[in-house]
């Protein structure tokens, strides 16, 4: 398929996603990553576009009084809860739980399910900020949006390629494949093409854009953003060969590309494993805790 071809079927696409319950995370998405972009924002801003959203607030309000974050007395409004839980901690619990509500419908055949898809997001979010923070002693400000947002092409195979997304998936599966290479034989894109497009539409940063456009490839993302899609793709294949959420087809991904990430960022196996270690435990205690949404 060519390329014209190709972006004016990912544009059609669009379309009916623009007119579905998906975009109506839209908005306020863009206004916690632009907080969270953002230098010069403050507590009163993120409080301001939290509670924009009430049943947004509640969820959050919900989560901040969970076991997990064990407040001392009840948190009744936002900016209690920035207090406790301190504001870089609540912008991430503020997107989670917004960004979750696309993955909450109970979808799931032939082991793929949306809330598997979901976990997976998450780990990915947590593991690429620990990268960042542990290795490049940098915040990676889009690390955890990346990690959440970067499989919602699959979301919205999944809701709006029915058909073909059951036979890529059990393709992929069948044929230990890899989910993209099933996609771009199929539809002629991969859900990676769909989420760097709707990224692109919702004006996100162009990180953010690169990172999910290219978690499968980080090659092909611009050297400016090359740090965010390689730890995205490394933060995809680890939560994948742990198995934190099940997406379909291969578990494992190229292992060379994996390698080559690694040797390119310079980072030692070593701390991957821990972070990985880190990461199940901290999965476990949100599980445990009442913070794993779905
Ligand atoms: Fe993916
Ligand atoms: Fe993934």
């Amino acid at each position: 398929m060519d390329n014209d071809k190709k972006q004016e079927k990912i544009k059609a696409l669009l379309e009916q996603v623009e007119q579905s319950e998906i975009s109506s995370i839209k908005s306020v998405v863009s206004e916690i990553v632009r907080v969270i972009n953002d230098p010069r924002s403050n507590a009163m801003d993120l409080k301001e576009v939290i509670e924009i959203d009430p049943p947004l607030t509640a969820r959050v309000l919900k989560a901040a009084n969970s076991a997990y974050y064990a407040p001392p007395k009840r948190i009744d409004d936002i900016r209690h809860a920035i207090l406790w839980i301190g504001s870089d901690a609540l912008k991430e619990l503020a997107l989670s739980q917004k960004v979750c509500q696309v993955f909450e419908k109970s979808v799931s055949f032939d082991g793929y399910s949306r809330t598997g898809l979901w976990t997976h997001s998450l780990a990915a979010a947590l593991f690429a900020k620990a990268l960042y923070r542990r290795e490049f002693a940098e915040a990676g400000e889009n690390a955890y949006a990346a990690g959440l947002l970067h499989d919602i092409g699959v979301v919205i195979e999944d809701q709006f390629l029915q058909d073909a997304f059951r036979v890529i998936i059990r393709k992929a599966k069948k044929e230990n494949k890899e989910l993209t290479e099933i996609e771009v034989a199929i539809l002629g894109y991969s859900h990676a093409d769909i989420g760097g497009a709707l990224s692109e539409y919702w004006n996100f940063p162009e990180e953010l854009v690169a990172a999910i456009r290219h978690h499968h490839d980080p090659a092909g993302a611009d050297e400016l953003f090359s740090r965010m899609a390689s730890t995205l793709y490394l933060a995809d294949y680890v939560c994948t060969q742990k198995g934190f959420g099940y997406i379909g087809g291969r578990t494992v991904y190229d292992k060379d590309l994996y390698l080559t990430g690694l040797k390119q960022l310079n980072i030692r196996p070593q701390a991957i494993k821990l972070i990985a270690e880190e990461l199940e435990q901290e999965m476990r205690k949100m599980q445990d805790r009442g913070v794993v949404f779905a």
